[in-house]
């Protein structure tokens, strides 16, 4: 069984959690790929996918949220997991957002999860160091990666279900 963890990330803190999560999957014995949202040109070598995103603003990242609109059909065939990540003082309509309880509905995953995310200051540009002013989030580095372990876990163990059946 083969496995795709897809990752729309801006500063890479989603990235990682994607990296995570896809060494967890891996170490449940399934073969495991982490790729960025927008190098993944077709699902269908993979039996599932996870497909995780940062919230900006509300929305997912764009290739994320175009990964599942274009690859609808084919995701809908297969097993499918969601997360997002943000800063849940964001919230407005920010994290875990209408959008992306849409995607996560268009093709039927099984679970969207969220995580706490993180924001470096120094690496904003000047428009979202003015957001930041702004709405004066929790700065930092929030991510659990234990949770994400877990998570994964979870899927992992799902997956040997499924696998065996
Ligand atoms: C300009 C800006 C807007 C953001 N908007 C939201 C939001 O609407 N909702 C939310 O939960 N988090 C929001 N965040 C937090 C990011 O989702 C969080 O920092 C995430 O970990 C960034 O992931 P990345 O490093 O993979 O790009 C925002 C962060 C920035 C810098």
């Amino acid at each position: 069984m083969k496995v795709l963890v897809a990752v729309g990330s801006k500063y890479g803190s989603t990235r990682e959690i994607a990296q995570v999560i896809g060494a967890e999957i891996q170490s449940t014995g399934f073969d495991v790929d982490v790729e960025d949202a927008c190098d993944v040109l077709s699902v269908d070598a993979y039996d599932a996918i996870i497909v995780g995103s940062a919230v900006y603003g509300g929305l997912w990242r764009r290739d994320a949220s175009a990964l599942i609109r274009q690859h609808a059909d084919a995701l809908k065939r297969r097993d499918v997991w969601m997360f997002s990540t943000g800063i849940r003082e964001l919230k407005e309509p920010g994290y875990a957002t209408g959008e992306s309880e849409q995607l996560a509905s268009l093709v039927g995953a099984q679970e969207h999860e969220t995580f706490p995310g993180a924001i470096d200051y120094d690496r904003l540009n000047v428009g979202e160091r003015a957001v930041m002013h702004a709405i004066n989030p929790p700065l930092g580095d929030h991510r659990d990666f234990s949770a994400a372990r877990d998570w994964a876990h979870g899927i992992g163990v799902k997956l040997l279900y499924l696998a065996l059946a």
